[in-house]
């Protein structure tokens, strides 16, 4: 079965507490959390104390997306917002190494997300070290964007670099996933499913969960 991570970037922000509330009660496994800077990609969403209220709701594992530069600033500032888990871009980060180490050492799980355009084998040294890779099958920013279809062709090159390296990494995938494709997405390799606007966006956001979590 798939951990299921609606993006609550699809979510209405006006409503947040009854978003929330529905995420917690349904068969939801984490809450995925978009932070962008305006700079990484070209968006601005929400950050440290808007996750600090969410946090108040549930307790659920929080997946938080640093879609940012630097991310080493915030880390502990994430922590104590309540992040469970934090990932960081393979692009944003020059010494992703020690970005990992730092994420680890306020024990949260640490990930690395790969944009559309980053091939697989950029990971070679650093797989044995992440707790999970976050293939992004869109390119990072904006949510109701249409699934990249060569993201199924890097899952599984992952899905063989996890396997021939012994490395634990879950494979999280991101963007554009709905009823119709979120099969092919866990066939491929896919531990993890983030979904935001088909969550969000569909008549009965609680019963999609429930159809994507029995896939
Ligand atoms: C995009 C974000 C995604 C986004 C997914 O930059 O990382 O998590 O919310 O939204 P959908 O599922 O609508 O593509
Ligand atoms: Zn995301």
């Amino acid at each position: 079965m798939p951990i299921i991570a609606p993006s609550l970037l699809a979510s209405d922000f006006l409503h947040l507490d009854r978003e929330c509330q529905m995420l917690d009660e349904s068969q939801a496994d984490w809450f995925h959390l978009d932070v962008m800077d305006g700079r990484f990609v070209p968006n601005i969403s929400y950050g440290m104390s808007i996750i600090k209220q969410i946090r108040k709701t549930t307790s659920k594992f929080f997946d938080v997306h640093l879609m940012i530069v630097e991310p080493e600033k915030y880390v502990e500032a994430f922590k104590e917002a309540g992040a469970n888990g934090l990932t960081v871009h393979q692009e944003a980060c020059p010494h992703l190494h020690r970005n990992i180490q730092q994420i680890k050492s306020f024990e949260m799980k640490a990930g690395v997300a790969i944009n559309p355009s980053t091939p697989v084998f950029m990971l070679q040294d650093i797989i044995r070290d992440v707790d999970l890779v976050l293939v992004m099958s869109v390119n990072p920013g904006f949510g109701g964007q249409s699934f990249i279809e060569h993201s199924f062709q890097k899952i599984k090159e992952l899905k063989s670099l996890i396997n021939s390296t012994g490395s634990s990494a879950k494979i999280e995938v991101d963007g554009g996933i709905s009823l119709e494709n979120a099969a092919d997405i866990i066939k491929a390799g896919a531990d993890i499913l983030v979904a935001g606007s088909s969550v969000f966006k569909s008549e009965n956001p609680t019963e999609t969960i429930r159809k994507m979590k029995e896939l």
